[in-house]
């Protein structure tokens, strides 16, 4: 198959195109998606082929907006709608019981589904034009890093899809917070471009389920079917520093092997001189590192590196989300340079 890339302007040709039960990859603030129209199962099936993606791992539905929760959803809480005013579109993904009319395919057979409003004006207008809600994952082979370009797409996807929307890097860079509201009180099932202190300003208490911190032991099944698997892993093995950026930095001089590659704040760089380097943004500024986060991890795919060390953003604001794919993408192998050896302080 061709794949055509298509401008944002050409929302009326997507559109068709999804109306026909085909395969459009969409921009969204987050990360690209793969899109097909989330009510028809024949086209939703070809989603998981494309990305090779497990079948019980549930797609997110993407509306135009809040008006569209009940066509989909069942027991819609104000809280709901509550969310949905403050922070759609956006970067938040609602876990809501779903209605008959959501094929179980498209909820990997769950009695939920995930709802969000994309903030992009050529996805919104598509999703418009072909007046259907979009199921969508993260536009990338299942179990690399994410898309946030459409050149990152046509890496994973050309030949594949019938065509990509290309509406420019993602503003965000990483994919949505997901929010369970169907259990009381509500929970994190991943952080993600919503930082969760300012769904606290709106829900109050929340609760984090332990797939975000933590690899889940055999048997355990987490809330969010995809959390289980491993993620954004580049070829070579990572490991994470935390703590102070300073001593993480001396951990990794410490350690690292010659042929080793390095995530790092900008202001670190020049000490990894010798190694391969890619910049996270400045040690100050979290926006930038969710912006960089999954273009560093796919970067060293066309590297010869051994082996990744990645220093890691402390857990407030967006740094929640940024270590979370750092951790995942180190399968949780995770170091504590302020704990683990106190005389490097
Ligand atoms: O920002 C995003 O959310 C992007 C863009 C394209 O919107 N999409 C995205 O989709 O990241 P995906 O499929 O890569 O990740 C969706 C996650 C998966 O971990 C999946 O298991 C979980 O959401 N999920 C979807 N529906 C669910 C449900 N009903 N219950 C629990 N988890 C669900
Ligand atoms: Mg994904």
């Amino acid at each position: 198959m061709k794949t055509k890339l298509l401008r944002a302007a050409d929302s009326a040709a997507a559109a068709e195109i999804l109306r026909a039960g085909g395969l459009v990859a969409i921009p969204t603030e987050t990360v690209y998606g793969l899109g097909a129209n989330g009510l028809d199962a024949a086209a939703v099936e070809k989603i998981f082929a494309a990305k090779g993606r497990p079948q019980d791992n549930p797609l997110i539905l993407h509306v135009k907006d809040a008006s569209w929760l009940a066509r989909y959803c069942e027991d819609v809480p104000p809280l709901a709608y509550a969310l949905a005013e403050r922070f759609w579109p956006g970067p938040l993904t609602m876990i809501l019981r779903r209605r008959e009319i959501v094929p179980d395919v498209t909820t990997g057979g769950l009695d939920t589904v995930g709802v969000r409003c994309p903030a992009h004006p050529a996805t919104l207008a598509i999703i418009a034009a072909a007046d259907l809600p979009v199921a969508a994952p993260s536009a990338n082979t299942s179990g690399r890093p994410s898309c946030t370009t459409a050149a990152d797409v046509m890496e994973d996807m050309d030949g594949k899809i019938e065509a990509v929307v290309d509406g420019g890097p993602c503003r965000v860079g990483v994919e949505s917070t997901i929010l369970d509201l169907t259990v009381q009180p509500p929970r994190l099932l991943r952080p993600g471009g919503l930082p969760l202190e300012e769904l606290e300003q709106v829900c109050g208490a929340v609760e984090i389920d332990k797939a975000v911190v933590a690899l889940l032991k055999p048997g355990e099944h987490p809330k969010a079917p995809g959390m289980k698997y491993r993620h954004y892993a580049p070829k070579a093995p990572v490991t994470v520093v935390t703590g102070d950026a300073d001593c993480a930095a001396e951990y990794i001089l410490d350690h690292i092997a010659p042929g080793g590659g390095v995530i790092c704040f900008d202001e670190f760089a020049p000490l990894f001189a010798h190694y391969t380097v890619e910049r996270l943004g400045s040690v100050f500024d979290k926006a930038e590192q969710a912006r960089r986060v999954f273009d560093a991890l796919r970067f060293f795919d066309h590297t010869g590196v051994s082996e990744i060390w990645a220093q890691c953003p402390d857990e407030t604001g967006l740094g929640r989300a940024v270590a979370n794919r750092l951790k995942k993408a180190a399968g949780f192998h995770v170091i504590d340079a302020d704990r683990r050896d106190e005389k490097l302080c």
